[in-house]
């Protein structure tokens, strides 16, 4: 297969699994055909590998070449003023649409990105003259600063053109949760379009261009869907891959950055890293010194180094999405709560158990948006009601959370992650012994 959208893993051959999502995925695709599909969410924990996924989605679907034009746009996250926003995401769409229609994938890069009247040129070159009348309204709209005409049009286009040309197109728009967030109505930046997302109301139901969005932040994208487009979005989760899947992984990247494993510490890796890919890569990317992934104490020494070390990717990782999130919240009280959920990991707690419990000096209402600030910046997770909340489970980043937190709040000794480590790998490779029948 051709990949003509250069994807973000690398090497497009790193790319494992998936296979029940690529499976669904390909078929909600295709379905479009009939008008079948509906906008779907992808939702999963950050760095689980969901734009891995959209992109290997793009590039399958852009080779296929079997009636859907994939469309794939990232939301920034950088301030942009709304009027080079549009232009950016309506141009984006019109060149991907000239790549395929085309089947020039050089157009999915291409060189000027901002000049509307080079992009009519070249859609007349390419025999694509119907695109000129939008591509010249939107142009129109740019110059004039009519900024909500001009959301409409770049918003519309997928659709539009679909519609027009009675064609299919699939609309993948990553960080979908950024356009209520990074983009400006104004020049100078100061006054945020918080509402744009709120113009797919009506978009998010075409069945001609559907939506597949997805992003970093789930809590607060799921807040954005349910707030403000309820109903539009079906929710699709993206878990932890299967342990086979996970294993494969291991060899893959083993054999692609040079670093050999036995058949019992790829096991040890995949089981360690829950089936996360972000940890599978982290471990072999990691800048740990004397790596070495053949036996467990070297993997017990990667993992203690990408988890206290500030240069661990995994660390620096999650410390910055936890220091966005405390920024909000940023108190003693919101690590304590966080700490006391992982203490109580196989339960759900309320708000009740937590104010009695922890002897929180605050009112329920305090606690009930302190709690809402950590589960919209993914810290912690809500439980079966809106009253009930757990730890996120992921004995990784509990680890990270804790070696920066329980240490400062409770004098705790770092050196009790490395014991827990130890054990949990021990356990791993008895678990492992006793599948191979060697016991
Ligand atoms: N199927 C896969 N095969 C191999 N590596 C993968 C796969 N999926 C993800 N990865 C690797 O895992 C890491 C995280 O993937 P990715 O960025 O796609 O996750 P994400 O869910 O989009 O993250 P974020 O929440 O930050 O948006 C990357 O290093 C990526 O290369
Ligand atoms: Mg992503």
């Amino acid at each position: 297969m051709e990949y003509a959208f250069k994807e973000r893993i690398g090497k497009p051959g790193l790319f494992t699994g998936r296979k029940e999502e690529l499976t669904y995925f390909l078929k909600w695709i295709d379905d479009i055909k009939e008008e079948k599909s509906q906008s779907t969410a992808l939702l999963a924990r950050r760095k689980m590998g969901k734009t891995a996924l959209i992109e290997r989605l793009f590039n399958i679907t852009f080779f296929k070449n079997d009636g859907v034009i994939p469309f794939y746009y990232e939301v920034r996250e950088a301030k942009m003023w709304v009027v080079d926003f549009c232009q950016d995401f309506f141009l984006t769409f019109i060149y991907q649409y000239i790549a395929f229609k085309s089947r020039k994938p050089g157009y999915l890069d291409p060189e000027n990105r901002s000049d509307f009247g080079k992009t009519i040129e070249i859609a007349k070159q390419e025999g694509l003259d119907y695109l000129c009348g939008i591509i010249e309204g939107a142009a129109h709209a740019v110059a004039h600063e009519k900024i909500d005409i001009l959301w409409n049009i770049a918003r519309e286009a997928p659709k539009t053109i679909a519609a027009r040309q009675k064609e299919y197109i699939v609309q993948m728009i990553d960080e979908f949760q950024f356009l209520n967030a990074m983009i400006y109505w104004d020049k100078d930046k100061k006054n945020p379009a918080d509402s744009l997302a709120g113009g797919y109301l009506s978009t998010a139901e075409s069945k001609v261009a559907p939506l597949l969005v997805s992003g970093s932040w789930v809590g607060w994208l799921m807040n954005l869907l349910k707030m403000m487009l309820p109903a539009r979005f079906r929710y699709y989760p993206l878990e932890n891959m299967p342990q086979d899947e996970a294993v494969e992984m291991v060899y893959k990247y083993s054999q692609f950055f040079d670093t050999p494993v036995t058949e019992e510490t790829a096991y040890l890796v995949a089981e360690m890293a829950e089936g996360s890919p972000f940890y599978i890569s982290s471990i072999f990317r990691s800048l740990y010194k004397q790596k070495d992934l053949c036996t467990a104490k070297g993997l017990t020494e990667i993992l203690e180094f990408e988890t206290l070390n500030n240069q661990g990717n995994i660390k620096l990782t999650w410390m910055e999405y936890v220091n966005a999130a405390f920024n909000k919240v940023n108190d003693r009280n919101a690590k304590k709560i966080v700490l006391h959920l992982f203490k109580h990991k196989d339960r759900e707690l309320t708000r009740a158990d937590l104010l009695e419990q922890l002897n929180l000096d605050m009112t329920d209402e305090e606690l009930e948006m302190k709690m809402e600030a950590l589960v919209k910046g993914d810290i912690i997770n809500q439980g079966q009601t809106h009253f009930d909340f757990r730890c996120v489970q992921d004995n990784i980043f509990d680890k990270v959370f804790r070696g920066v937190y329980q240490k400062e709040i409770e004098h705790f000794d770092v050196g009790e992650i490395k014991k827990e480590y130890t054990r949990s790998i021990e356990k791993m490779q008895r678990q492992y012994r006793e599948l191979q029948g060697k016991k």
